[in-house]
């Protein structure tokens, strides 16, 4: 009875839907599909060479699709793989509707859509909106003259005098935002490297041009975009300076507030706009948002859930070290700021969160831990390739090795951010089966047992234990739609909540400490008065299929996770 009304529900909703509106729900939450996906970012250049250059390409992603499909993700993120002369190994685009030949072709990205496609896999690609390459044509005829058609599609000013740029403002590259072209006598601004010039996006060409590239991209297959740097869209017209706090950053620039050339509230007008034409395409808007509370998170989600479905949450990226009373803050707010909480552990930019959560005694059962926490909240994940088998940074130790540029400026402060982009580890061959080539980055010595198919064997590895999660998420209906109800708030130890969904729910213990702990709860007043537990995972070892909630034993950071009901 139920499910023939909600057959007739969807019926009825599809067809009242205008005609390329295609927002429909999955389940009878209304949860758009989105919300039951796991992502998982890959970094092109690292995943997988087919040709031997030494550098991935989408013919090798294409060829580990089995891989992620028995994983269990159901949206890949490609990180840029446009044309790009590659400084900021390609978050400086030359071409927005093409693939770089180092990644091979359009005919390529066609096969890898149709190949994720038959196997329930959605593609998501990055739109590095903030810039362009100095490369780009756009950017070539806007520094041809001061009176070329794109001119006004950059920020061309003068300077405050001879030698002076126009403000204050600092790259967050290293040096001065702002850099002087002889040809025409003025400056133009980069947030980022001076070969990625920030586009003008208060004029309406731009952002025609650039809402038409997601256009050409949905009509390829794409179902939705990760929003690069859009914390830096607008700038202050006024070009006020940003005020100068104490002391000096890792680059040796003066510290200061991004008050006039970050967040700038235009930057909402153009992601309701934005969201508009993605809904046309049932698409999602993720985006890097870098935000420092819930209240500048809730501004991204929009008044009106009009914004981006997915601002990612950084958090996780951020606490760094096993606290429960600090997670268990961050959660609530998240969980509170009113949209779908999107779940981060590392990512290109960040140092792996192998390393970062790890305690170089128990880093492989911290892994799981981590892992157990971001895949079984009430939220999206978004995995780092490599995560899941725990792979580590592998940080260059000479300066002349560097490859990301900011490294070479900010060494030895800033090492940038090779360690943690990395070839997959996908077997104990040379080169860890990445390439038969010379790897554009070295991989570490461990890749010969910390590797895709040495974990594949071992049930208990870190591997395997993402693999159970993933199921789990997927079948466990409190695990895909339930509340997230916070327990035994005063321990400073264990962290533990439960997913209620109706008569089901989801107990998750985790052990952050090094000490074997001793755990009770009383689940009665959440409305589970049941005693015990069905293990659903646990990483003790002498765990039992069923266990009593009034008295569980945990290992140093072990993780439990049991299926009550009423
Ligand atoms: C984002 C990307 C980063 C890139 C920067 C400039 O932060 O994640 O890798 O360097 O934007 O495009
Ligand atoms: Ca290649």
């Amino acid at each position: 009875m139920f499910h023939k009304f909600a057959a007739l529900f969807l019926l009825v909703s599809g067809l009242s839907l205008p005609l390329h509106s295609q927002t429909r729900p999955v389940d009878s939450e209304g949860h758009q599909w989105w919300q039951h996906a796991v992502f998982y970012e890959i970094y092109p250049r690292s995943f997988m060479d087919s040709n031997g250059d030494g550098i991935g390409d989408l013919v090798g992603i294409d060829s580990k699709m089995d891989y992620l499909k028995s994983l269990g993700v159901d949206a890949i993120w490609l990180t840029p793989c446009y044309p790009s002369p590659q400084v900021d190994f390609g978050y400086d685009v030359a071409d927005y509707e093409n693939i770089d030949p180092m990644y091979g072709t359009l005919a390529d990205f066609d096969r890898l859509e149709k190949d994720a496609k038959q196997r329930g896999i959605r593609i998501i690609m990055d739109f590095v909106m903030n810039h362009t390459s100095s490369e780009h044509p756009w950017f070539l005829d806007s520094q041809s003259s001061r009176t070329a058609a794109k001119r006004d599609w950059y920020m061309w000013h003068d300077g405050k005098g001879p030698g002076l740029p126009p403000n204050n403002w600092i790259s967050e590259f290293g040096g001065s935002a702002w850099t002087f072209d002889a040809k025409t006598g003025q400056f133009y601004y980069h947030y980022f490297y001076l070969q990625q010039p920030d586009l003008n996006w208060h004029n309406p060409a731009v952002k025609d041009a650039m809402f038409d590239v997601t256009r050409w991209w949905y009509k390829r297959g794409v179902t939705g975009f990760r929003l690069d740097a859009v914390d830096t869209l607008f700038e202050d017209p006024q070009m006020r300076d940003n005020p100068v706090l104490p002391g000096l950053n890792k680059y040796g620039d003066p510290k200061e507030e991004n008050v006039y050339n970050t967040k700038l509230p235009e930057v909402h007008v153009v992601l309701r706009d934005l969201r508009k034409v993605a809904d046309e395409n049932n698409a999602v808007l993720i985006g890097e948002t870098w935000t420092k509370d819930v209240s500048e998170l809730k501004q991204y989600y929009g008044d009106h859930s009009d914004e981006l479905q997915m601002p990612m949450d950084f958090m996780f990226t951020k606490v760094d070290k096993l606290s429960p009373p600090e997670f268990r803050r961050q959660i609530a707010a998240v969980d509170s700021a009113g949209g779908w909480p999107v779940f981060v552990l590392s990512n290109h930019d960040i140092v792996r969160s192998y390393v970062r959560y790890g305690d170089k005694q128990h880093d492989q059962a911290i892994a799981k831990l981590m892992a157990s926490l971001y895949l079984t909240l009430r939220g999206t994940p978004i995995m780092y390739y490599g995560e899941e088998i725990g792979m580590e940074n592998n940080d260059p130790t000479r300066k002349e090795d560097v490859k990301d540029p900011i490294g070479r400026v900010g060494w030895p402060q800033e090492k940038g951010r090779d360690g943690e982009r990395t070839p997959m580890q996908w077997d104990d061959s040379p080169n860890a089966g990445f390439t038969r080539g010379v790897p554009w980055l070295p991989v570490p010595p461990s890749y010969k047992t910390v590797n895709v198919a040495a974990e594949l064997k071992d049930p208990s590895s870190i591997l395997n234990t993402y693999k159970t999660l993933l199921a789990l998420r997927h079948q466990n209906r409190a695990l895909l739609d339930g509340d997230y109800v916070a327990l035994n708030e005063n321990d400073a130890n264990v962290l533990s909540y439960l997913r209620r969904y109706k008569n089901e729910a989801v107990l998750v213990v985790l052990n952050m400490s090094a000490q074997p702990q001793d755990v009770s709860f009383d689940l009665s007043p959440q409305g589970f008065p049941a005693k015990s537990a069905h293990t659903l995972l646990t990483t003790t070892a002498t765990g039992s299929k069923e266990s009593s909630v009034s008295h569980l034993s945990l290992e140093p950071f072990a993780v439990y996770i049991g299926a009550v009901s009423k």
